[in-house]
């Protein structure tokens, strides 16, 4: 069984956490205000935060992620303008996690399904699927057979550059439904 940290107590940590729960997997929650002090009990540790938020965990936790799958979840928007990402052209929030975290296998996932497609496991009539770069094929393999035995479809899709493509699909889909055009348990879905 996979165990899980998941750093946030937000919307996207209990629609994940939901998932993962389901699947049997073993969930632990931390907050805010227990970043840094809470133990990282986890194989794998999801980070259930606005993007801004990361460095300070980075900061607060250090080498204890050493040796941890870390999943970055984040669109890393300029939510003042909702017309660019924040991160360096060419490169993604994932990767910039990965630069600062050498030790640790970071995985881009769940950035490209709203919380809700989650909760509901389908989309558009058909099952939710989780994209899921990285470069590391054993903690992709794991993290997709926990999403998987939660009900929701998971996907490999590729190393950890194809997480400037995921979070290009997130900004374009944040996009379309912060302006009303698809609803916020609609979005991209994947036909096989
Ligand atoms: N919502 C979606 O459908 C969706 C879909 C795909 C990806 N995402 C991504 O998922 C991430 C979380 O989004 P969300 O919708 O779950 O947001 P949310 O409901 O606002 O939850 C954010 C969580 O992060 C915590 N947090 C905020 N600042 C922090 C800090 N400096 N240090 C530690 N924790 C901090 C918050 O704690 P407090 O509540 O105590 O402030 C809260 O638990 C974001 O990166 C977002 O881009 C969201």
């Amino acid at each position: 069984m996979t165990t899980f940290s998941i750093i946030g107590t937000g919307t996207m940590a209990n629609a994940i956490g939901g998932v993962l729960a389901d699947g049997g997997s073993s969930v632990t929650y931390i907050a805010k205000d227990e970043v840094g002090t809470a133990e990282l009990s986890g194989d794998v540790v999801v980070l259930a935060v606005p993007y801004p938020a990361v460095a300070g965990i980075i900061a607060a936790y250090g080498d204890r992620f050493d040796g941890k799958t870390v999943v970055d979840i984040s669109n890393p928007l300029d939510f003042e303008t909702f017309d660019s990402l924040t991160v360096p052209v060419g490169s993604s929030a994932a990767a910039e996690i990965q630069a600062k975290l050498p030790n640790a296998h970071v995985l881009k996932a769940f950035n490209t399904t709203f919380a809700g497609t989650l909760v509901g496991k389908t989309i558009g009539g058909l099952p939710t699927t989780v994209l899921i770069a990285g470069d590391d094929a054993t903690a992709k393999q794991a993290l997709a057979a926990a999403v998987e035995a939660g009900g929701v479809t998971a996907i490999d899709a590729g190393s950890l550059s194809r997480a400037h493509e995921l979070e290009a699909v997130g900004f374009l889909q944040l996009t379309l439904a912060a302006s009303e055009k698809i609803s916020w348990t609609g979005g991209f879905a994947v036909a096989r």
